[in-house]
């Protein structure tokens, strides 16, 4: 066919020009972006707006730093665990019973303390780089939202000075120093600014980001974990920061807390069961919301296992995954007295600072409500195993 033929034959119509325009004009970025406020980054919906706690992920991620925002987000290595504590919640099914719920009752004691619901903050560390008032405003948010912040041993402000931001409880997280009088100096300064409970992480010995490392390709982005140490004396990545951990040193602090103690990190019924008899007053269950050892379990996975061997001696806390109030409810249908949220409020604080953490663990408190009224449950004692199905592979 000549040339000029095959354009005649293939050339537009007016009409189709006509309609391809209009369609593209639709479908631009800048249609779109009318419709859909989370593309056009120049509108921040106001707090009111969101619906769930991935919201606030959108908004956060818009209104931060690309650093801040990926601290927050990644996980060790290939962040397979991360990836699978969120999988596992869809490998439970709640089965409710018929029953109606006026008011479904929350509330717990733990330690000898009132909480209005089963669902803390876990620490997280340095929160200046999500909002200028660091964890002041999550402390400030956590009391309007009536929980307890469990205050970072990495936050990025003394612990009196969070503590005088708001009279809510807190909890202190504390990471193992070798040097004792060091470890007792943190754990003195955290009793007496009225920490309730100290929780030692003893997990997250040796993590790798990848993310930080491809990142710092794209611009000034911090290089974490070389910048600790020359390469030459640490060929492998490995911290040496955390590699001395041992059970004894847990009885070394042990009678330096005058408030129950917990171990966090915890993912097998064996050290649940060390944990017990090291005479701790609580398990902390979690894999650092998949940043310490890439493909452990998810903590969901473990976690009846662990709640057997611990046989309600003591309480036992959860972490790692939890977005929706229905987490929750599987969390504790399994077995955990309560749980906390990692990234949750990082996201509110990123998004909209103090409010944002109120608003976003409130979110996950009524999520919670309605999904025990769904269930047919009155209160906490009434979620256990009748109330879920699990599927783990
Ligand atoms: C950005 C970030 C910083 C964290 N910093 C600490 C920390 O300083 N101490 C600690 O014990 N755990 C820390 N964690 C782990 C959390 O306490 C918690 O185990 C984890 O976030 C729970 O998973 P989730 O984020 O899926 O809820 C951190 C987690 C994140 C995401």
């Amino acid at each position: 066919m000549p040339h000029l033929e095959s354009t005649w034959t293939h050339s537009l119509t007016r009409r189709d020009a006509a309609r391809a325009l209009a369609a593209f004009a639709a479908g631009s970025p800048l249609a779109l972006a009318q419709q859909d406020p989370f593309r056009d980054h120049s509108r921040v919906p106001a707090i009111d707006e969101l619906l769930n706690a991935f919201d606030f992920e959108a908004v956060a991620y818009a209104k931060l730093p690309r650093q801040a925002y990926d601290y927050t987000a990644y996980g060790t290595d290939g962040e397979f665990t991360m990836r699978r504590n969120r999988e596992a919640f869809s490998w439970v099914d709640l089965t409710p019973c018929v029953q109606s719920i006026a008011k479904p009752d929350t509330a717990l004691t733990l330690f000898g303390k009132p909480h209005a619901f089963p669902i803390l903050l876990s620490p997280t560390a340095g929160h200046l780089q999500l909002h200028p008032a660091a964890e002041a405003a999550t402390h400030q948010g956590a009391t309007a939202a009536r929980t307890t912040m469990i205050v970072s041993n990495v936050a990025s402000l003394p612990i009196n000075e969070i503590a005088a931001a708001a009279p809510g409880p807190l909890w202190f997280q504390f990471y193992p120093r070798e040097d004792l009088t060091a470890a007792r100096d943190t754990l003195d300064r955290a009793q007496a600014a009225g920490c309730q409970a100290i929780v030692v992480t003893v997990d997250q010995q040796a993590p790798v980001f990848e993310r930080d490392l491809h990142g710092r390709h794209l611009g000034p982005i911090a290089r974490r974990l070389p910048a600790r140490q020359p390469a030459a004396a640490n060929p492998y990545r490995i911290s040496d920061r955390r590699l001395w951990y041992s059970w004894k040193y847990l009885d070394q602090i042990r009678e330096m807390v005058k408030v129950p103690m917990l171990a966090k990190g915890i993912l097998t019924a064996e050290d649940a069961r060390l944990c017990l008899e090291h005479g701790l007053d609580g398990v902390y269950v979690s894999n650092h919301g998949g940043r310490s050892l890439d493909y452990a379990p998810a903590t969901l996975e473990v976690l009846p296992e662990i709640v057997d061997a611990v046989a309600g001696r003591v309480p036992v806390i959860f972490d790692s995954g939890i977005r929706r109030g229905t987490d929750v409810l599987k969390a504790l249908a399994l077995g955990a007295t309560a749980v906390c949220l990692g990234r949750v409020p990082r996201w509110g604080l990123g998004a909209y600072g103090a409010p944002g953490v109120q608003r976003v663990v409130e979110i996950l408190q009524a999520e919670f409500v309605q999904a025990m009224a769904a269930a047919g449950r009155p209160n906490l004692a009434a979620l256990n195993r009748t109330l879920v199905r699990t599927d783990f592979p």
